[in-house]
């Protein structure tokens, strides 16, 4: 009996040290609020910018909040640490990270954004040594938008980030005229928005008339929404519900999508 509680206990000390000297990467769990006076947004700083970082072996969930054109919007980034590539995404775009880079306090997060020509959206982020400050570099090179950001955040009770944890207002609630995509949370209706221009190789104007969102004047509105229950069916019907089929698998970045070779 004793000799089992010796070994469950030098098992518990070894677990102990494992955790204490065995783990390179920093931890920044928590939830985070920027300083605007210390921090250099792309543009004006946000009224107000908070991050909450749920972080364990396998994985890097980042959710932001801020206010944005079409009510609060909030930004989701999520990272594999096990060294499998993540298949994520930028503001709906498709992006990829192969691996994470860590050193003593920093985690870099280098990605591939899909667009042609292709561009890269990096992420550092340090942690002061007293755990208090976490700073974020968000570079976007390459694209149309180039964009060097670097986010001061400081430490907040978890209770400031109830809210954004609290499940979105849906797109059916926010907007007017969604009849097909209500229920997803807003911001990731917006996602699916710039998903849909980046598929079709074209801005938000090719499906709406402009600073009406909500009117269906544009036949390629009217056709996106059947390409959507299109895409629902067949996904439900062949793939398990799994999103197998999606805008890009045909369009590529066109209008209309190449069925015969073009022969040139
Ligand atoms: C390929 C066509 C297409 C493109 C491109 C597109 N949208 Fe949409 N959009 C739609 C469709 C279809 C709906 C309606 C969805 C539904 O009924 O479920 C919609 C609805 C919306 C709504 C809701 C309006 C309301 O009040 O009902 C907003 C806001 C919106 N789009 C913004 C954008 C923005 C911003 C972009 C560019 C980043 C964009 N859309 C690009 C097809 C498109
Ligand atoms: C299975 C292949 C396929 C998928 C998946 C697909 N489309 Fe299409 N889409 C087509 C084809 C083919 C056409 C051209 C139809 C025609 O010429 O009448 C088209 C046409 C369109 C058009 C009209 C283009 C124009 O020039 O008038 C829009 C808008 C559109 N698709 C949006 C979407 C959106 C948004 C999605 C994802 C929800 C999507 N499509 C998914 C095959 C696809």
């Amino acid at each position: 009996m004793r000799f089992r509680l010796v070994v469950v206990s030098l098992a518990f000390v070894f677990l102990a040290l494992c955790v204490a000297f065995g783990q390179q990467t920093p931890n920044f769990s928590g939830v985070w609020k920027a300083d605007p006076a210390q921090s250099k947004f792309a543009g004006p700083p946000p009224a107000s910018y908070l991050l909450i970082i749920d972080q364990d072996a396998d994985k890097l969930t980042e959710t932001i909040g801020t206010p944005g054109m079409h009510g609060d919007e909030r930004t989701i980034y999520t990272y594999n640490l096990n060294g499998r590539p993540s298949n994520n995404s930028f503001h709906g775009i498709p992006i990829r990270m192969e691996k994470p880079v860590m050193e003593a306090n920093t985690l870099r997060l280098e990605s591939k954004v899909g667009t042609t020509p292709p561009s890269a959206f990096n992420q550092i982020l340090t942690l002061s040594p007293d755990g208090n400050t976490l700073t974020m570099e968000l570079v976007n090179s390459g694209g149309e938008h180039p964009s060097d950001q670097k986010i001061v955040l400081t430490k907040q009770p978890d209770s400031v980030g109830a809210a954004l944890r609290a499940p979105e207002e849906t797109a059916g609630a926010r907007f007017k005229n969604v009849q097909l995509l209500k229920d997803l949370p807003a911001s990731q209706f917006m996602d699916t928005m710039r998903y849909f221009a980046f598929s079709v190789g074209d801005r938000c104007d090719f499906c709406h008339v402009q600073n009406n969102f909500a009117a269906d004047d544009k036949p390629t509105k009217k056709m996106a929404r059947t390409m959507i229950t299109m895409v629902h069916t067949v996904n439900t019907t062949y793939f398990d519900g799994h999103n197998e089929v999606r805008c890009y698998t045909c369009h590529r970045g066109q209008h209309e999508p190449q069925s015969r070779p073009s022969f040139q």
